[in-house]
């Protein structure tokens, strides 16, 4: 599976969204996540972010994001479309360590 990390968290910018051949985004307020069950590995989504928030599971400490995102892609709402990033997305573009910022 692939997993959405932290640098998503208030840029939100939703260019994954429309590549993923089988709708496996969840929307929460400041971020998406991706459901490790149904994400199909094909990777379309990962050069698609603007800010490279989107990795493969082979990353170090990926059974960590893996988790994460499972457990909010259960209770958030799907998203196959795109919507409009927030307005200060770009000033979020660069920070790093946003996990504390998650919504739940
Ligand atoms: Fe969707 Fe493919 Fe990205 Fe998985 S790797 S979330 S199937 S676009
Ligand atoms: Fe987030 Fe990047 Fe998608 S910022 S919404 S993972 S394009």
């Amino acid at each position: 599976t692939y997993v959405v990390t932290d640098a998503c968290i208030n840029c939100k910018y939703q260019d994954c969204i429309e590549v993923c051949p089988v709708d496996c985004f969840y929307e929460g307020e400041n971020t998406i996540v991706i459901n490790t069950e149904e994400c199909i590995d094909c990777g379309v989504c990962e050069p698609e972010c603007p800010v490279d928030a989107i990795k493969p599971d082979t990353i170090p400490n990926s059974a960590f994001w893996v988790e994460l995102n499972q457990k909010h892609a259960e209770s958030w709402p799907n998203i196959s479309e795109k919507g409009t990033p927030p307005a200060d997305a770009d000033d979020w573009a660069n920070k790093p360590d946003k996990l504390s910022l998650m919504s739940e």
